[in-house]
């Protein structure tokens, strides 16, 4: 059938411009993220309320943001000396999520607000960040043991009561 062949290259470049465009994570993204050892000057600002989150997880844009809003920091006042913020400012962004996989939309803030967060998590039961031991969604270390470690693989999830 002479007529259907020149459809398929054009079907291959649907298929291409969709998985282009969908928020995915990749196992590549997985092994980047384990491969990075932590700053010891981000692990000491950054882990004292939550986990040091590992820079993989988010665009250079949204670094920058988070850095730059520092005193306003989710509620928090998370400000450091100039010269720290502009330390730390320089090693996220050489280890941010690389730009080509940002289609998250404007520089989000939040891991938990990037589009390929909402995507992976969207089985999830409605309302189980509110358990007790979860409490939120930036939470990762309940769910993701070895979150710490840039490890975020499916086999390694628990999943808290
Ligand atoms: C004084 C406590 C405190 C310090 C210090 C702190 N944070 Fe936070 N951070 C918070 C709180 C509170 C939240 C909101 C957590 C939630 O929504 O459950 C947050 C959230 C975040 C989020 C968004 C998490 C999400 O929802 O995806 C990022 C990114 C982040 N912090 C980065 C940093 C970085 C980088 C540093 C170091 C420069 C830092 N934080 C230091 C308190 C802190
Ligand atoms: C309530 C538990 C829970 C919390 C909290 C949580 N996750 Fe997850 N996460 C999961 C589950 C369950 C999956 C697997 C979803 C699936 O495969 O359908 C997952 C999948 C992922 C994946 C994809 C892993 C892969 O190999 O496909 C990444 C990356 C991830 N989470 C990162 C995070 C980050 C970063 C945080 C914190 C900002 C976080 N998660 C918080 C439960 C959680």
């Amino acid at each position: 059938m002479p007529l259907t062949l020149p459809l398929r290259p054009l079907r291959w470049a649907a298929l291409l411009a969709i998985s282009l465009s969908a928020p995915a994570w990749a196992d590549g993204d997985e092994h980047r993220l384990a491969r990075v050892p932590l700053l010891p000057a981000y692990q000491q600002e950054c882990s004292a309320c939550h986990l040091a989150y590992p820079p993989g997880l988010l665009p250079a844009a949204s670094w920058r943001r988070v850095m730059r809003e520092l005193p306003q920091h989710f509620g928090s006042d998370a400000s450091l000396d100039a010269q720290t913020v502009a330390q730390l400012t320089q090693w996220l962004e050489a280890n941010a999520r690389p730009a080509r996989r940002t289609q998250d939309g404007p520089a989000p803030n939040r891991i938990t607000q990037s589009a390929w967060f909402v995507h992976e998590h969207d089985e999830l039961p409605a309302g189980i960040w509110r358990r007790k031991a979860i409490g939120s969604p930036a939470n990762c270390m309940a769910c993701h043991p070895q979150a710490d470690q840039g490890r975020f693989h499916e086999h390694d999830i628990r999943m808290p009561r």
